[in-house]
């Protein structure tokens, strides 16, 4: 693990401006700098940073944090990658913590098998380039297949001769260690004497997401020869097949941007398709689709494309790639070829735009692929199409998110003419699972009209208290309270009383004696975190405070406090009423902010309790229920004309 120290060290000398400034253009604008987002296509610039907060925003994507986040974002690293890539570029030495004597030496392990692998990427580039047989075999190979020049490089091809060691007794000779050759796959050792395994072959590297190479596959260049088409390297600590991706490291930034990955089966198509202007395309090297493969795609986009052969092979690795997709949440199309053809060879005579259309057009959902690959000849055979919408239930059951199944469902029940009700109960049995059912049932009775409005202002509320907190949560205020006295006469009355408290404690305090809970999961985690940090320190600093959320929460975060700038940007006279609160007191703010929270869920009790009072034949009880929170709500109204 990377020590905290190092962590801190980074965010004290990354500027926010100087990271992102080398990846997107940057104009000065006021106190901000301006530009064009680097996650969508757009024309007029609505990506912001700001020197001062160290933040940055993106208002086409909503996307937004600090340094690391737009690494992360951007780069597409996890954590750690980006903190030592900021590392390296304020030159930061890396002091790592609680290392053990083990991972110590695994960690040096592959550190060697890095090194070892890029030398060997280095050495059969050089000689597909520059040796004879490189350029007249290898190279007029690739040539052949109609690889240019600029694509072979960028993909950092290469080749080996046909004689037994040619780059190993180099390797050695440069003083890489025998253990690091063996063990990364490039040398075998037989009788002592040093083999290398993908001799007389072209030879595609494998990145990862960050663009190391991790391993290596060969092809042989003549197709009669009675050996394995392709080799690969073995399994070792670098190279894991079921958990790489051939070509992310060259699609990641056109998968985010386009919102669309595309799965090949095979090193050619990958490259032929990113050479036709396809990019958003990787390949799964012909091993069946692994959950891990898919998580490399999730962090990427969430809809994916599978372009796999028509040959029984093909269909069946298809089926399993289309549940495990669906199993991980994700949206999955598939396009299929014509008989014999795969997206390399398809493509070879196609300019982008025929390709393109091509992968369009015959893209459709996993519904209609399993209708149509099942009941291709069933001639409405009844026994078939049972056996076909079975199937189509059964991925549908897979899905984790109920509405996405509802939606499925009327898409199966619209093209396989049958009753959506029959569908659900299939699907029922199917999940065995009543929770099904009952979020159903309770989808179904709420009107949707008002349950948006309601959930809108809900969201405003509980955004605003977040601002309040992030912006003003250590000041201390003097608060007018409502304090329940006896006057001279003996009645209960309501006194007006100035009372100082410091804003995140009278919010803290206000919220926790009405046992009011966000519901919004993220708004919920934040206001936890800024509390706690508030309790702890009695303050809060920004910057400390975002580096130590995770992305999506300061992203919201980040959301928040950018709002100023949000309409400094686009010039705009929000007709929001929280807009202009921000001219009145923050005492003001406060009050009429959790005022306005209670007001809003005691209303939704009350009617909560109307509709009890519909369904059950006791109402005494509700009734009375209903009484008390009248009460409460005519003394909170009397409190919020006050504050008004
Ligand atoms: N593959 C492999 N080992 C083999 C055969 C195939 O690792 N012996 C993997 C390779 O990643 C290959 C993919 O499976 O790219 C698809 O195999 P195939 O369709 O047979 O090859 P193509 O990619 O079409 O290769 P080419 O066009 O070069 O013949
Ligand atoms: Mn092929």
């Amino acid at each position: 693990m990377i020590s905290k120290a190092t962590i801190d060290k980074v965010f004290e000398q990354s500027l926010v401006e100087e990271v992102v400034g080398d990846f997107v253009q940057l104009k000065k604008s006021g106190s901000n700098f301006k530009g064009l987002s680097p996650f969508s296509n757009e024309k007029t610039p609505s990506f912001v940073v700001s020197p001062v907060k160290q933040i940055w925003k993106d208002f086409s994507s909503g996307k937004g944090g600090n340094a690391v986040a737009f690494l992360m974002e951007h780069e597409h690293f996890t954590y750690p990658e980006a903190i030592k890539y900021l590392a390296r570029k304020y030159n930061i030495e890396i002091e790592e913590t609680q290392i053990s004597q083990i991972d110590k030496q695994k960690s040096s392990e592959k550190e060697s098998l890095f090194v070892v692998s890029d030398y060997a990427k280095d050495f059969f580039k050089e000689t597909l380039f520059n040796s004879e047989d490189g350029k007249s075999i290898g190279l007029s190979y690739f040539i052949e297949r109609g690889f240019t020049d600029q694509t072979i490089k960028s993909y950092d091809l290469g080749y080996l001769p046909e004689s037994p060691n040619f780059f190993s007794t180099m390797a050695i000779k440069n003083g890489y260690e025998e253990i690091f050759l063996e063990k990364s796959g490039l040398t075998i050792f037989k009788n002592e004497k040093p083999i290398d395994r993908f001799r007389g072959r072209v030879i595609f590297p494998i990145h990862s997401m960050s663009g190391r190479v991790l391993g290596f596959g060969a092809r042989i260049l003549n197709n009669q020869i009675k050996t394995a088409k392709y080799l690969n390297s073995p399994e070792s600590l670098i190279y894991n097949k079921s958990k790489i991706l051939y070509g992310i490291y060259f699609a990641k930034q056109e998968i985010a941007k386009l919102d669309n990955c595309y799965i090949v089966e095979g090193y050619t198509d990958v490259i032929q398709l990113h050479q036709k202007g396809i990019k958003n395309v990787v390949s799964s090297s012909g091993t069946a689709l692994t959950i891990d493969q898919i998580t490399l795609i999730r962090r990427l986009t969430s809809n994916i494309t599978m372009l796999f052969d028509g040959d029984k092979a093909g269909i069946n690795a298809t089926l399993r790639g289309i549940d495990l997709i669906l199993s991980a949440g994700l949206n999955v199309k598939i396009c299929s070829f014509p008989n014999g053809e795969d997206p390399d060879s398809f493509s070879q005579d196609k300019s982008f735009e025929e390709i393109n259309s091509y992968l369009n057009n015959n893209s459709i959902d996993f519904i209609q692929y399993k209708a149509t690959l099942l009941a291709k000849n069933s001639n409405n055979d009844p026994v078939l199409k049972t056996k076909t919408i079975n199937e189509i239930i059964n991925s549908i059951s897979i899905i984790p998110d109920r509405i996405k199944q509802e939606l499925y469902v009327k898409h199966c029940s619209s093209i396989m003419d049958i009753s959506e009700e029959v569908l659900f109960n299939s699907l029922a049995q199917k999940t065995k699972n009543e929770i099904y059912s009952v979020s159903k049932k309770r989808i179904s009775r709420v009107p949707k009209t008002t349950k948006n409005k309601d959930v809108d202002l809900l969201f405003e509320l509980e955004k605003k208290i977040i601002e309040i907190l992030l912006l003003y949560g250590d000041k201390t205020e003097q608060f007018e309270e409502l304090i329940l006295k006896n006057d001279e006469d003996g009645n209960v009355i309501l006194e007006p009383t100035i009372v100082k408290s410091i804003v995140f404690e009278k919010i803290f305090l206000d919220l926790q004696q009405d046992e009011i809970e966000f519901t919004n999961e993220s708004f919920k985690l934040i206001y936890n975190k800024i509390i706690n940090e508030f309790q702890k320190n009695q303050k809060l600093i920004l910057e400390v405070f975002l580096n130590n959320l995770d992305n999506e929460l300061s992203e919201h975060v980040t959301g928040i406090l950018m709002n100023e700038e949000r309409y400094e940007l686009h010039n705009w006279v929000s007709k929001n009423i929280f807009v202009k609160n921000k001219e009145k007191g923050i005492s003001q703010l406060v009050s009429e902010t959790i005022l306005s929270l209670r007001t809003y869920l005691i209303n939704k009790k009350v009617d909560e309790l109307k509709d009890e009072i519909k369904l059950e034949n006791n109402n005494d009880r509700i009734l009375e229920e209903i009484n008390e929170y009248h009460k409460l709500k005519s003394l909170l109204s009397k409190k919020l004309n006050r504050v008004f």
